[in-house]
């Protein structure tokens, strides 16, 4: 099998460092970083492989400090006999450039391949985010909006990059609460 570097867990330095933009069109080093990135969470997805699965990851997790994100959801389908679909982004400095008013959380909590035992509690994000970022696939910029799940999860990714992990955000006092009117999701 291939080899990936190994994941960096909550103490590590790197994980607090603020991350770097890399230069566009990215550098074969930088796309390479990405592709290793998608296929480490691919990897990890197959139950048949030893690894706890995700559904993001950020170059600094890896111990790169470069503005570089994974992620990789799997949608099961209704229909019994039918392969989950999956559905893959790569971003390079990807940056919130506008957001809901509208706040939400994961009623399951968050959790994160950096982190390895899980602290309960919500943390609360914005409902909608759109994105600018600069996409593997197309080798291009792309302005993208995100809701519900997918926009908490690229949000704690972002967070990532600014050397911000989930727990930072979990209210010391009551891990449970949250302002009024978020939606729990
Ligand atoms: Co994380």
């Amino acid at each position: 099998m291939t080899s990936f570097r190994p994941i960096i867990k909550e103490g590590n330095p790197l994980l607090r460092k603020k991350s770097r933009p890399v230069s566009l069109p990215l550098s074969p080093e930088d796309r390479e970083t990405l592709q290793n990135m998608l296929d480490y969470l691919a990897y990890a997805s197959d139950p048949n492989n030893d690894e706890r699965p995700g559904v993001g990851l950020a170059a600094p997790q890896i111990g790169i400090n470069k503005r570089l994100v994974a992620l990789y959801f799997v949608e099961d389908s209704d229909e019994e006999g039918v392969e989950p679909t999956v559905e893959t982004f790569a971003f390079a400095n990807p940056t919130i450039v506008s957001h809901s008013v509208q706040k939400a959380y994961l009623t399951s909590g968050e959790g994160c391949l950096s982190v390895d035992e899980d602290r309960p509690g919500y943390v609360e994000r914005y409902a909608f985010v759109t994105i600018e970022a600069y996409d593997l696939v197309s080798n291009q910029m792309v302005r993208l909006k995100f809701r519900g799940y997918r926009a908490m999860v690229i949000q704690h990714e972002i967070d990532h990059l600014e050397g911000v992990l989930y727990v930072d955000r979990l209210n010391k006092k009551d891990p449970y609460q949250v302002s009024e009117g978020a939606i729990g999701l």
